[in-house]
């Protein structure tokens, strides 16, 4: 919640931000935490990010509409430097603090397949650390009781070299594909 103080990131954040999405979407994707374009409007997947999920769903045929959106921690933690403030990765603590609030959207949602994007979604669907390389690109059965697909995080695309850039968004667009073909009616929320 907003004036949530579970964890220190809470008091620094502009505000929470909460997952969007229809109630009863068949897919949900959860991202590591807000950035700082998220964090000033208040709505997941805004920035940079969210533009790279933007293509790829586009890439796929995909309605951003139909996917239900959050993240595993619902603050931007960063710390200031000069005019900008840069992005640091939630502990496993603030990850743990944020836990009840990922499980009541899982449950009010009920989605029949997760998309975790990124380490920290992984850790907090599958219950466990775990190495990207490892686990990514492959169904699991996440601690919700239900199947997670692991799959890059948009900013590692975005981070990484110019030349690796395209084979990674490839890779990344053929795990987006698998949960998008995981369920019934795939045109449908
Ligand atoms: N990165 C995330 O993990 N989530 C967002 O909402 C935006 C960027």
């Amino acid at each position: 919640c907003v004036a949530c103080r579970a964890c220190p990131i809470g008091a620094q954040a502009t505000q929470a931000v909460p997952g969007v999405g229809p109630l009863r979407a068949q897919r949900m994707l959860v991202g590591e935490q807000p950035g700082d374009h998220e964090d000033l409007q208040g709505k997941p997947f805004v920035g940079p990010a969210g533009q790279l999920l933007d293509r790829a769903l586009a890439q796929l045929a995909w309605r951003r509409e139909y996917l239900y959106l959050t993240n595993a921690v619902k603050h931007f933690k960063f710390v200031p430097r000069g005019r900008h403030r840069l992005h640091q990765k939630p502990t496993v603590a603030e990850m743990h603090a944020c836990g009840p609030f990922l499980g009541r959207e899982i449950a009010l949602v009920q989605p029949h397949t997760l998309l975790a994007l990124g380490a920290t979604a992984a850790h907090a669907l599958l219950g466990r650390a775990v190495k990207m390389e490892a686990v990514r690109g492959r169904w699991h059965t996440g601690v919700h009781g239900l199947p997670v697909l692991v799959a890059w995080h948009p900013a590692a695309l975005l981070r990484a070299p110019e030349a690796q850039r395209e084979s990674l968004f490839q890779e990344w667009l053929t795990d987006l594909a698998c949960v998008l073909a995981r369920t019934r009616s795939p045109r449908k929320p």
